[in-house]
C-alpha cells in the first residue's frame, strides 16, 4: 500500500507529500490550502514507477488523506491538460470531476482542464 511520508500534514500553506510503495518513495505532489480550498499541484509518479497503477493508488490515498486531515475544507481542485489521459483517469478514479464551465481558452491556446471534488 501507499502511505504518506513521515510528517503529519499541517492545515495551512503549502504542503508537500511524498508517497511510498513497499518502503520506496514512488511519487509526490503539493497541496496548497488557501481561501477554504485545497489545490493539488505538481502531481507526479517518479519515472521508473509509472504505468503500473501507482498514480491511481496515490490519488485515492490523497483523497483519504484530505478527508482525514482537511475535512473542514469544502473543495479540492486541480488542473490538468486534456491530452494527459493517464492523469485524468487517475483523478477521475479518485473522485475528481471535470468542471466544464471553467474556460481558460481566452488565456491559453491549449487551456488546462479544471477538475474538482467536494470533500
Ligand atoms: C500522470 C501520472 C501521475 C499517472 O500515474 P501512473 O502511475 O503512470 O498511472 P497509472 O498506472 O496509475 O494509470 C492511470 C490510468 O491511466 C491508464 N494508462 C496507463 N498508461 C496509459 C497510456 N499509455 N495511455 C492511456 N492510458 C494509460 C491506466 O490504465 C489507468 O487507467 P485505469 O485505472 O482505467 O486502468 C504519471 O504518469 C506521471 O507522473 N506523469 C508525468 C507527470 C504528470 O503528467 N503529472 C500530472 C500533471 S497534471
Amino acid at each position: 500500500m501507499i502511505s504518506i511520508s513521515d510528517k503529519k500534514p499541517v492545515t495551512s500553506g503549502n504542503i508537500k507529500l511524498e508517497f511510498y510503495f513497499e518502503g520506496t518513495p514512488v511519487g509526490e505532489l503539493e497541496l496548497c490550502t488557501r481561501n477554504g480550498q485545497i489545490g493539488v499541484w505538481d502531481v507526479r509518479i517518479y519515472p521508473d514507477y509509472r504505468d503500473v497503477g501507482l498514480g491511481n493508488q496515490m490519488m485515492i490515498e490523497l483523497v483519504e488523506t484530505i478527508r482525514k486531515y482537511f475535512w473542514d475544507f469544502p473543495r479540492a481542485y486541480l488542473y490538468v491538460f486534456k491530452d494527459n489521459i493517464k492523469a485524468i483517469k487517475a483523478y477521475e478514479k479518485a473522485g475528481f470531476i471535470i468542471n466544464s464551465t471553467d474556460d481558460y481558452s481566452r488565456y491559453f491556446r491549449d487551456p488546462p482542464i479544471l477538475m474538482e471534488m467536494e470533500i
